[in-house]
């Protein structure tokens, strides 16, 4: 039997981590969410009879309620945890479309925006991985994963002149290098600890679709509501698919959360400290390729 905590587990690939995970009921799957009643009402609907899901309610930046959710876990596992997954994210509209400098104009907002960016992508993520540690090195599994972009790929960004979402990229960024210094402190004590973009994919935040785009495709890590894209929008949604398009030529469009989690979890599955992994930052295939 393997444990399994994911954060932000109440929908898009948090959802389909809890689905995929839980579905072998060998394994133990707890999600923490914010909406603990409404997140077990989607299970005892969607994912009936499946006993090997426990659902916790932490807001991952709030320390005190993620620690209860450590105490809650280890009740729920006997005191140890095999795999960590770190999904939870601010993911803000703001920043998506206008470049660094425009951002600049209101700098309240954006200091604001980058606080909140830091503070739940990057340090909730610290605080969560040191209160989870205890379990961990309990755990036979022994990986901490955290869904990170490649948008914050530094070639990238260079190469392709990518100047969207500048803010959620640095949080990206800088868990990163969370990312790497936590295996710096503890590939001795053998764990895992990886970053992994999950590719581009559609977990229904836009209303309309971008079916005004050339490809038809709902572009989503670039927008946090449900709402309708301005036409501003989608002209600056359309020039950065150019470019990704640029970059990857086979790339169609995002994929489904079903087909991005069952490739996330063979990279965690093929990773290891003994291949070199410890503290990487790969793609869902595995490598640097982001689409
Ligand atoms: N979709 C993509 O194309 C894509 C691409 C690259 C990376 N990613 C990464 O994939 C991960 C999952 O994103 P998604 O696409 O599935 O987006 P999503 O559907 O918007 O899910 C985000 C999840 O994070 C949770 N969350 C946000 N702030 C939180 C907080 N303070 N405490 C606890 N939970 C919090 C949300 O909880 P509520 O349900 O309570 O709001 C939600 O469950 C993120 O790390 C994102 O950066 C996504």
């Amino acid at each position: 039997m393997s444990s399994y905590v994911i954060t932000g587990a109440a929908r898009g690939l948090g959802w389909e981590f809890l689905n995929q995970l839980s579905s072998d009921s060998k394994n133990r799957v707890i999600g923490i969410v914010r909406n603990k009643a409404a997140t077990e009402k989607k299970v005892a609907e969607e994912l009936s009879g499946r006993s090997n899901i426990t659902v916790l309610e932490a807001d991952i930046t709030n320390y005190d309620a993620v620690k209860k959710a450590v105490t809650d876990t280890a009740a729920v596992t006997g005191g140890s945890l095999d795999y960590l997954i770190a999904n939870a994210a601010y993911l803000p509209t703001w920043d998506q479309y206008s470049p660094i400098g425009v951002l600049g104009e209101t700098p309240e907002k954006l200091t604001y925006e980058f606080n909140k960016l830091l503070e739940t992508n990057a340090l909730a993520n610290i605080h969560l991985y040191n209160l989870f540690m205890p379990l961990i090195l309990k755990g036979k599994g022994k990986k901490v994963t955290v869904i990170t972009s490649g948008m914050a790929d530094q070639d990238l960004v260079n190469d392709y002149e990518l100047d969207g979402a500048a803010l959620y990229a640095i949080s990206k960024a800088a868990m990163n290098m969370v990312t790497a210094k936590f295996n710096a402190q503890y590939k001795n004590d053998g764990v895992l600890f990886l970053g992994i973009c999950p590719g581009m994919v559609d977990v229904g935040h836009f209303n309309n679709g971008m079916n005004n785009l050339d490809i038809s495709l709902t572009f989503t890590e670039w927008t946090a509501d449900s709402r309708t894209a301005t036409p501003e929008e989608l002209a600056k949604l359309g020039q950065t698919v150019e470019k990704f398009q640029k970059y990857a030529p086979h790339f169609k469009g995002p994929d489904n959360p079903e087909n991005s989690v069952k490739a996330v979890l063979s990279v965690i599955r093929k990773s290891s400290l003994e291949n070199g992994d410890g503290g990487a930052y790969l793609s869902h295939f595995g490598t640097k390729q982001w689409l």
